[in-house]
């Protein structure tokens, strides 16, 4: 069984409504775990228990909340070194296109790797001219389908990664998998 965390900041509940796409897309994977938390609900048994973690945040000035980050920081210490190997992949609200989203999907892939985790980007396009090579990045809420979609692949290939690379399950491999555009 694959254990998967879905772990946001929001503010105004943009990166939250994109958190509840990116579990939907968890969920479409069978044989998987969710738990589903806020950073205030989170705690470093979170991170022990999970095989993968999607990590949600808005993009304020470019980069991750500062909430986020003290979330992190405020980890316990001995907690690091503890926990590498986990699969990340991170998604982000900001106000608009280009207002620096895939920057704050970057910080928070930084902040994972610094906790050994393997992160990783998607190259589907879920629409034309529509993808996540960086994590799944949003002006404001999602609305159209395939701003929905975006999250909801991010969350499904996370949950595939788990099952391939902590579960053995070689089937799951999902490059060669037809989703709809
Ligand atoms: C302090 C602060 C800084 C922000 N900085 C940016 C920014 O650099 N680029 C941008 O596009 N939007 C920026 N925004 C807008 C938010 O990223 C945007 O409203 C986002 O959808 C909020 O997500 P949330 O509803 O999950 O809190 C900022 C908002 C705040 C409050």
């Amino acid at each position: 069984m694959g254990k998967v965390l879905v772990l946001y900041h929001s503010d105004s509940g943009n990166t939250a409504n994109m958190a509840q796409f990116v579990a939907e897309g968890v969920r479409s994977v069978d044989n998987t775990e969710l738990r589903f938390k806020t950073i205030d609900e989170a705690d470093a048994d979170d991170l022990r228990w999970c095989d993968g973690l999607a990590l949600g945040s808005p993009t304020n000035p470019g980069t991750v909340s500062w909430r986020m980050k003290q979330w992190w920081d405020e980890l316990p210490p001995d907690l690091w070194s503890t926990i590498d190997g986990k699969i990340g992949c991170a998604f982000s609200s900001s106000g608009g296109w280009g207002g620096g989203a895939e920057l704050a999907c970057m910080a928070l892939m930084i902040v994972m790797m610094n906790y050994g985790f393997l992160v990783f980007g998607v190259t589907d396009y879920v629409a034309n001219q529509f993808t996540l090579h960086y994590g799944a990045v949003m002006a404001g809420e999602p609305r159209k389908d395939e701003e929905k979609e975006a999250c909801r692949r991010l969350g499904r290939r996370l949950a595939q990664w788990v099952a391939v690379f902590i579960n053995g399950r070689k089937d799951m491999l999902p490059v060669h998998e037809k989703l709809p555009e």
